[in-house]
């Protein structure tokens, strides 16, 4: 297969300019003074440098039986789902991989979706009404924000981490239902909710709690439980998990964690579950080996995590909640160049810029993996601890 090496598109053909190009060439202009710019950069699959800024936590991504059970399922069941689920896209292995979550994670059900954002959208709009008012965390994830704008329900933005602050919206608010939003890790800070609050005000106040356990299923709780497992959350009809299958799982997809009675009614009226083909057969079959792997290897969860306090050492940060670091940099700039300077030296960090992060400040975020070896992260904190970190 031979590609261009720029768009991998088509060979070149004259194009013809338009007005529309002004604009494009404008938007460009403006992002590239503000040092926004974002570029693809693209890995051969060779691993040349070592990755801390991928969510594969654990290293699953590429774990023998991971791989397999991926082949296996795409040999069984196709290349795809072939259709949405509720037409005839629902696989026998949908539903195995459905019962491995739900048990795994101590929930009544489990519904993944073909991905985590999808999974969001889902079940925010599915459980928000025009009647609900939704305080959501100042730092939840873009998927969250887009999936509100889709419920069309009322929305209060409340200061991260501030439960005193999601009180004061549910003790005044004007909306018969409530639903609160957070993420039990956060993905950019890394830090964690204070979830045990948030669930005893939705309590207080009637309210639901959606909570995105994305950065933490596989590295926090009980064997890579999830914070809702630790904090004995999972039994109740009032806490709905969404999650992803493509961090610590080391494949592609969503979940959503909640009683039988919530996924019955997501299943009915989430418009981005019922208008979606099924998720893939290599996706379903990789992340149910994941789930196979982490149950019978729960010391994997604990590698991640010593990881983590050795990149957090390295960069005089506090300890994280789970395999996410962020260290603050004083401009888009200086991050653009500390992950310059770090891929130089054999490393490959994340860097997020505004409008990724909502409150301006750039910065870096590093992520801790379960295989990465002893030597490997001894000479990661040596570079680690000459950056500007
Ligand atoms: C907190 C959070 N939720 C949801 C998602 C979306 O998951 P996916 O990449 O599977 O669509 C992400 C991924 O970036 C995330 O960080």
């Amino acid at each position: 297969m031979a590609h261009s090496p720029t768009s991998g598109g088509a060979p070149a053909k004259a194009l013809r300019t338009t007005p529309f190009d002004d604009w494009l060439a404008e938007a460009a202009a403006l992002r590239e003074r503000r040092g926004l710019t974002r570029r693809l950069t693209e890995s051969d699959g060779r691993r040349p440098l070592l990755d801390l800024a991928s969510n594969d936590y654990l290293g699953l991504a590429r774990h023998r039986a991971v791989i397999e059970g991926s082949v296996a399922a795409t040999r069984r069941f196709g290349a795809g789902a072939r259709a949405s689920r509720l037409v005839s896209g629902t696989l026998s292995l949908h539903t195995w991989l459905e019962a491995a979550l739900a048990e795994f994670t101590g929930f009544e059900s489990a519904l993944v979706f073909s991905t985590g954002y999808h999974a969001n959208l889902a079940a925010v709009q599915s459980l928000v009404g025009t009647n609900t008012l939704v305080i959501s965390d100042a730092h939840i994830h873009a998927s969250m924000i887009d999936a509100v704008r889709l419920a069309r329900g009322a929305l209060q933005v409340v200061p991260h981490n501030d439960s005193e602050a999601v009180r004061l919206a549910l003790a005044n608010r004007h909306q018969p239902r409530a639903v609160v939003l957070a993420e039990t890790i956060y993905s950019v800070l890394g830090d964690a909710a204070p979830i045990e609050d948030l669930a005893k005000l939705c309590d207080e106040y009637d309210a639901l709690l959606i909570a995105d356990e994305a950065h933490a299923l596989g590295v926090v709780g009980p064997g890579g439980r999830g914070i809702l497992a630790s904090l004995d959350l999972t039994d109740r009809s009032n806490v709905v998990a969404t999650g992803t299958l493509s961090k610590s799982f080391g494949s592609q997809g969503g979940l959503m964690l909640a009683t039988a009675r919530v996924r019955e009614h997501v299943i009915n009226t989430a418009r981005p579950f019922i208008y979606d083909t099924g998720l893939a057969p290599a996706a379903a079959g990789g992340a149910l080996a994941a789930i196979r792997v982490l149950e019978s290897t729960p010391t994997l969860t604990d590698r991640a995590i010593a990881n983590a306090r050795v990149l957090a050492e390295a960069c005089g940060t506090s300890v994280p909640a789970g395999a996410v670091l962020s260290v603050p940099m004083p401009s888009p700039e200086s991050a653009v160049a500390a992950v310059e300077v770090a891929r130089r030296n054999g490393l490959r960090i994340g860097c997020f810029r505004p409008p990724s992060t909502p409150d301006g400040v750039s910065r870096l975020r590093l992520t801790a993996h379960a295989d990465h070896q002893r030597n490997q992260m001894t000479s990661a904190a040596n570079v680690l601890a000459h950056l500007a970190c």
